[in-house]
């Protein structure tokens, strides 16, 4: 029996390796399937950029815009409605937005965001005759002075454009911390 056994681990031992060779047409559907995939990422590569572009570059900044002729702006704040075009990633709006303008005693123009740095209400300019020369919120009383200074309940002051006067007319841009107070 044990002789049977050896006799036949001696065969196995003599086997003959198969050697695994790659057909032809193993081969060939390797090298066609490798340069098929290479040629589709050439092509997928620019559309996928395309696609996902927009999502990684920032936030288009808001271009000067035009509001109101220089000639218009007194020492008394005055509410002014203008339109943004802005892009984000592939949405597009045209918002509105609001700013209170004026000029200081030295006669330089500037310009306030009407939104509250309390909870984000909506200010006014004389709103309530308590707090009279000054800009008033109606949601929780709030109130600041004409530069937009905080005096009560909000933490911050109003926030201010980038204003430039050019060939008589006023443009904003950017909207940012308050920088008068
Ligand atoms: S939101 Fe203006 S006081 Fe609260």
């Amino acid at each position: 029996m044990s002789e049977h056994n050896n006799h036949d681990a001696q065969h196995q031992g003599e086997k003959p390796v198969k050697r695994r060779e790659m057909s032809r047409r193993q081969f060939l559907s390797y090298t066609l399937g490798g340069a098929g995939a290479f040629m589709g990422a050439g092509m997928i590569v620019p559309m996928l950029r395309f696609a996902i572009d927009p999502v990684l570059q920032p936030k288009t900044q808001a271009a000067w815009v035009k509001v109101v002729e220089a000639s218009k702006i007194t020492d008394v704040p005055t509410s002014f409605k203008f339109k943004v075009h802005q892009v984000d990633g592939w949405y597009e709006s045209d918002p509105e937005l609001e700013a209170w303008i004026s000029k200081d005693k030295s006669g330089n123009v500037f310009a306030l965001n009407p939104t509250c740095k309390h909870l984000g209400c909506t200010v006014n300019w004389n709103a309530n005759p308590e707090f009279k020369d000054q800009y008033f919120c109606p949601c929780h009383g709030a109130h600041y002075t004409a530069d937009g200074k905080n005096l009560a309940v909000a933490p911050l002051p109003l926030d201010q454009y980038d204003l430039k006067v050019e060939n008589g007319f006023v443009y904003l841009g950017q909207l940012g911390p308050n920088k008068r107070v």
